[in-house]
């Protein structure tokens, strides 16, 4: 347990803006943050952060909430993990924990294997920068590979010595457990023979980090041509390490990636490595597996523009253009540079000066659409019946970009590179487009299937509109309710009396002005209810209720609510002003009469809902006092109705 004073002041340090900048490129607008959902591809930033209040909220995942669940959210961290790594980065102590024997087996398995991965890391970079072996071999190879030392430090780089078990026997010294050395994936359980063996023996280490600096995995490379031995082991998937959202680098990259506004694809460790010491240092690597979904949404964090390094000879290249298609579906813009034959980005980095390198790489970027026509141009040469497949592949590759004027200008450039009119290229990708149209109603239909039973509760049924206001109970509830949350604190003037002398006013505080409004009324939908009932328990002990006391003392769903009604309040409101050049009066200024109207029409709504009820009634008895009486009844609620519409300026029939 983290005492509650650290967490309190953990959470009083933690700055939303610097903790979520880490992940996303936010861009200011109006006093809120704006960028690209780190939950979702997208092509419109829906995600924002507003500082004044601790939150965000993304609009195309419908996540929210604080510095704290950004991180349990984007990085899967729990809660502990995340106040930790708050603590960590704020530089605040955690008190040493006096862990008992059933507490360290308590431990989140998680953390555990965190922690050996850390300490694994640091022994191999202590084998290679202090121990004989490690200096002589290790050291020496990385040197005549032309790594300097301080990109070996960057990239946290080691060695692991060439001995059975020197890995698994210093850690058990250190008293970290056997069990999690294996659920690292540090050593190996060899079953016939009942002995442990480190996994890595002899090889220069490559620690592969998660996108907070966490050590997740490793890659190691035998020295030298290592012969009759794989050239690279690498980490298998653990409990941590999932290979296929992650992308080796993109820790000592992502800051450059934003700045420069481009991320480069590479191939492997060494080229990335090669790169950020020649000064390229916004490159990344897939680790050899075609591209993800994962690996595009975590790269769409830092920028929308990809540069896919491809190596001087064609071979793989078509495979990989497989990937690069996901990258064009996910919105974003892919460039590509084609390197000398026979180098990769690791050669060609050592080769070339910083200067050069970057200028080779300036010139030589082109399109990628175009890029891959010429591609499968050259290879389709003279060869006419393989026009259909270049058109196919070219146009299938079009077809993903999700931007349709994006679109029209690659159908364009394309027809006239390959000479091929505009026409038979649209009708192809309309055909593409048709076909996964169907699969993709399918898909939704199927998923709507499943979605059914766990429904949220939905919008009460619309009601025939009678008036100029949609009266649905929910809508105008969850509008007092925002009135409660944002303004609750308020003081307001209400007349007390009028007397000769004028008016006399009271000054009261706005959610008192509400209990007397809504004193005999019941709210109808559970979660507002709730909410009201909160407010009003801890008013009723004196403590001022804020939009954050609320987020940190309701439930889940609470929480939920509130925040989305906040950022709603902060981010929508400025936008409209910031889209449509107007100045839209500040509703706090308009206090009064935002909160008269927020009553009365929810007044007005429960009077229609009421209303209807009496006509049900009616249409069910015969008995003739019965009928007499529900129409009087039906009378006055009509009455009080029209009243309303008055004070509310509109017409009922
Ligand atoms: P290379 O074969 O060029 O590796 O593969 P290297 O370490 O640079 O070797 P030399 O010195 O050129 O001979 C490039 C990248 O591909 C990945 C690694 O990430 C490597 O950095 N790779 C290569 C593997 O993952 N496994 C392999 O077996 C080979
Ligand atoms: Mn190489």
């Amino acid at each position: 347990m983290i005492p509650k004073e650290v967490v309190d002041e953990i959470k009083s340090r933690a700055d939303v803006l610097e903790v979520i900048g880490d992940y996303v490129n936010l861009k200011k607008n109006g006093s809120n943050f704006r960028g690209y959902s780190p939950f979702n591809n997208e092509r419109t930033p829906s995600f924002y952060v507003v500082p004044s209040k601790g939150f965000f909220k993304d609009f195309s995942s419908g996540k929210a909430g604080d510095s704290i669940t950004f991180l349990m959210e984007a990085e899967g961290m729990s809660y502990v993990e995340s106040i930790k790594h708050l603590a960590k980065k704020y530089g605040i102590d955690i008190p040493e924990e006096e862990a008992t024997d059933e507490e360290l087996a308590a431990r989140n398995e998680r953390d555990s294997v965190f922690i050996v991965m850390k300490y694994a890391a640091e022994y191999y970079q202590n084998n290679l920068w202090k121990h004989e072996e490690g200096k002589s071999i290790g050291l020496t190879y990385l040197h005549e590979r032309g790594f300097s030392d301080e990109t070996i430090q960057a990239f946290s780089l080691g060695y692991s010595l060439d001995q059975w078990d020197g890995l698994m026997q210093a850690a058990l010294k250190k008293g970290y457990q056997k069990e999690y050395l294996a659920k690292a994936g540090l050593i190996i359980q060899k079953e016939e023979t009942n002995r442990e063996y480190d996994r890595f023996r002899g090889r220069v280490m490559f620690p592969v980090h998660n996108i907070s600096g966490r050590v997740l995995a490793f890659g190691a490379r035998v020295l030298g041509k290592g012969e009759g031995q794989p050239k690279y082991i690498n980490s298998p998937e653990t409990l941590i390490y999932h290979k296929s959202d992650v992308l080796y680098g993109l820790y000592q990259a992502k800051q450059t990636i934003r700045q420069e506004d481009n991320c480069y694809l590479v191939e492997g460790y060494t080229d990335v490595i090669s790169l950020y010491q020649a000064g390229v240092q916004n490159a990344v690597a897939s680790s050899g597996t075609s591209l993800t979904q994962e690996q595009i949404r975590l790269i769409g964090r830092y920028t929308q523009n990809v540069t896919v390094l491809f190596d001087g000879d064609s071979a793989g290249l078509k495979a990989s253009f497989r990937g690069i298609d996901m990258l064009l579906e996910g919105g974003l813009q892919v460039k590509a540079v084609t390197l000398p034959e026979g180098e990769d980005p690791d050669s060609l980095s050592r080769r070339l000066s910083t200067s050069e390198l970057q200028a080779y790489l300036r010139e030589h970027r082109t399109d990628f659409i175009g890029f891959k026509t010429q591609i499968y141009q050259k290879e389709t040469e003279n060869d006419p019946i393989r026009q259909a497949e270049l058109i196919k592949e070219v146009v299938g590759s079009i077809a993903k970009v999700p931007d349709p004027i994006q679109r029209q200008v690659y159908i364009k450039t394309t027809s006239s590179q390959l000479e091929i009119d505009e026409q038979t290229l649209i009708s192809e990708m309309n055909k593409i487009h048709l076909k996964e149209r169907r699969s993709s109603q399918r898909r939704e239909f199927l998923m709507e299937e499943e979605a059914q039973p766990t429904k949220p509760v939905s919008l009460p049924p619309e009601e025939e509109d009678i008036t100029n206001v949609q009266p649905t109970i929910y809508v105008k509830e969850r509008e007092v309710i925002r009135v409660l949350v944002l303004y609750g604190q308020h003081p307001i003037q209400v007349a007390t009396e009028t007397t000769e002398e004028g008016e006399a006013t009271e000054e009261i505080k706005v959610y008192d002005y509400l209990y007397h409004e809504l004193e005999d009324i019941a709210i109808q939908t559970p979660l507002y209810e709730r909410i009201y009932q909160l407010y009003r328990e801890q008013t009723l002990t004196g403590i001022t209720v804020t939009e954050a006391w609320l987020a940190e003392h309701g439930s889940e769903e609470i929480k939920k609510e509130i925040i989305d009604l906040v950022v709603e309040h902060y981010v929508l409101s400025e936008n409209w002003e910031l889209l449509h050049q107007i100045y839209v009066t500040r509703e706090h200024d308009i206090l009064h009469q935002v909160i008269q109207r927020s009553i009365l029409e929810l007044k007005f709504a429960y009077l229609k809902q009421l209303m209807e009820e009496q006509r049900l009634k009616l249409k069910e008895t015969t008995d003739e006092v019965d009928q007499f009486q529900i129409l009087k009844d039906y009378q006055i609620l009509k009455q009080s109705q029209q009243e309303i519409a008055k004070l509310l300026g509109i017409v009922v029939s």
